[in-house]
């Protein structure tokens, strides 16, 4: 009979502690969901183990890196960054592209050699170190398409710094192609970074669709 009620004590004993177990473990899983409210991105790369996520409302320090030849690129970023209230960095070659070195259609100009020669892309910047990037949670990266990829002017700086940690936003301008793969291409030379799939804007993007677009990431 003692026995018995050993056994007996002895097992809702058990029983008490598998529920107060449990219980603790939601707790931790529900704080960690309040306080960690995000909202799914589109990711294209490298922190792969997990999902891409963007802290709702809290994109941290944010910084807006561009290149931009002939100025469409950089009136995006300049909104992107009033938007976000974030810093801008513009990236510079050291030997800028004249309009000459742009004609794509003519066979013997600067950019069209580098398109056809791609190890001769390698363009030298005047810098490729932003002040306090350790201190940046989001960085914006933007460019122009050239036969369908980035400007390879953001190559460099893509190559120098190390993204580990960080949100990268992607955004182009183009005549007319999507932003394709150009955004995944980069993400992979980067190797690290949490990279979204970003947006394409057309060359004359309205201020309007740009904002809306920043306020989108946001929700
Ligand atoms: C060398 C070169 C290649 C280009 N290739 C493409 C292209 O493949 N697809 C496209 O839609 N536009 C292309 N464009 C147009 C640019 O992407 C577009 O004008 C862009 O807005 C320029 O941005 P920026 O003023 O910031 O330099 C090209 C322009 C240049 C100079």
């Amino acid at each position: 009979m003692k026995n018995k009620k050993i056994i007996i004590i002895g097992l809702i004993c058990t029983f008490l502690m598998g529920v107060l177990a449990g219980c603790g473990s939601n707790t931790n899983e529900n704080q960690a969901g309040k306080s960690q409210k995000v909202s799914q991105k589109k990711a294209i790369n490298n922190d792969s183990s997990k999902e891409s996520t963007e802290t709702e409302g809290k994109s941290g320090k944010v910084l807006v890196v561009y290149y931009s030849a002939t100025g469409n690129t950089e009136a995006v970023a300049k909104t992107i960054a009033e938007t976000m209230k974030a810093d801008t960095f513009e990236l510079k070659p050291v030997k800028p592209y004249s309009n000459d070195d742009l004609n794509w259609s003519n066979n013997n100009s600067r950019v069209t050699k580098e398109h056809d020669n791609p190890s001769s892309r390698n363009v030298q910047l005047t810098t490729t170190t932003v002040d306090n990037w350790k201190s940046y949670d989001t960085v914006f990266i933007g460019y122009p398409i050239w036969w369908g990829i980035a400007a390879w002017p953001v190559d460099g700086f893509v190559k120098a710094n190390d993204f580990t940690g960080k949100t990268v936003i992607p955004f182009c301008t183009s005549a007319s192609s999507d932003i394709g793969d150009s955004g995944k291409l980069l993400a992979k030379m980067a190797g690290k970074g949490n990279w979204l799939k970003g947006e394409r804007f057309p060359s004359g993007a309205s201020t309007e669709d740009v904002q809306k677009w920043v306020e989108s990431l946001r929700k």
